[in-house]
């Protein structure tokens, strides 16, 4: 495996390959590897010649007080991760050549940003999408994997390419949970004992608002209250549950053939998303 910091090292390097014939897959990180990641590599493996992961713990998409000082980092353990599954270059670029001191350049979406997280996250994904245009050029790859956990962070990458003619296929992948339920997150290991249980509900909410529907309840303003109380069983403070349009993600009053459930929790201070699309 390659490890490759410098950008135009990196830019030089794929610009060859893809020269060459070689189908490029993309798994863009900010570390702090899970088995949530390395789905992401197995399935980029099927798809191409060769495999690049990057890490970078992009500042632009974290708010003043969010956690980007204490966002988990483990360089060594992701290193030999990304040497057991194959990765065959890992990028990491330094803050400093990512946005140089005279950087300017904003990338900006209307709609997308405007509900769900960005309501509470004002600039997150601006940041994202900022960050992921700048590594799709780096990188130039045929496809790029992105976790369905982060389902808005998907919409908004995928509008992107289309809106920019970006020649890039966006794959999203499954959620990949734990044995016991909770989605695989590097911001888990932020919870303590109680908290990491306490998280269990959300998985559970997730569950029952698909049993309701089984039932037969189909009025969004019926169900959300029955998942509200579900969560307030534990101490998580809600910042939202929706049921959305899967597409535009905005908000639904009635689930018609299927709609994206999504919801953010804070347990303690560790805000946890999870998602699931809702099918009748
Ligand atoms: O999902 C993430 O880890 C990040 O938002 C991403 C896509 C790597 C951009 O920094």
């Amino acid at each position: 495996m390659q490890i490759i910091s410098n950008i135009s090292e990196a830019q030089n390097e794929l610009i060859q390959l893809k020269k060459s014939g070689k189908i490029i897959s993309f798994v863009p990180t900010m570390g702090y590897l899970h088995a949530g990641h390395m789905s992401l590599v197995e399935l980029a493996k099927k798809q191409s010649d060769l495999v690049v992961l990057s890490i970078f713990v992009n500042p632009t998409q974290f708010g003043p007080n969010e956690d980007f000082d204490s966002y988990p980092r483990n360089l060594e353990n992701d290193i030999k991760l990304c040497q057991e599954y194959g990765v065959n270059i890992l990028f990491t670029p330094y803050r400093q050549e990512m946005y140089p001191v005279n950087f300017q350049t904003k990338v900006l979406l209307n709609n997308l940003p405007n509900v769900l997280c960005g309501l509470s996250r004002p600039g997150h994904f601006d940041g994202v999408a900022q960050v992921v245009l700048k590594l799709f050029n780096i990188v130039q790859c045929d496809f790029a994997f992105f976790g369905s956990k982060d389902y808005q962070q998907v919409q908004i990458i995928k509008q992107m390419v289309i809106d920019l003619n970006l020649p890039v296929k966006i794959i999203s992948a499954p959620i990949k949970r734990e044995n016991d339920g909770l989605a695989m997150s590097s911001r888990n290991s932020y919870l303590n004992s109680h908290d990491r249980t306490e998280a269990l509900i959300l998985s559970n909410t997730l569950n029952l608002a698909k049993k309701l529907l089984k039932n037969g309840l189909t009025n969004v303003l019926e169900i959300i209250p029955v998942l509200e109380k579900n969560i307030l069983k534990t101490n998580g403070q809600i910042d939202y549950i929706k049921i959305v349009h899967t597409e535009t993600l905005q908000d639904l009053k009635h689930i018609n053939d299927k709609a994206l459930l999504a919801l953010a929790v804070k347990f303690g201070k560790t805000r946890l998303i999870d998602n699931t699309i809702l099918e009748r």
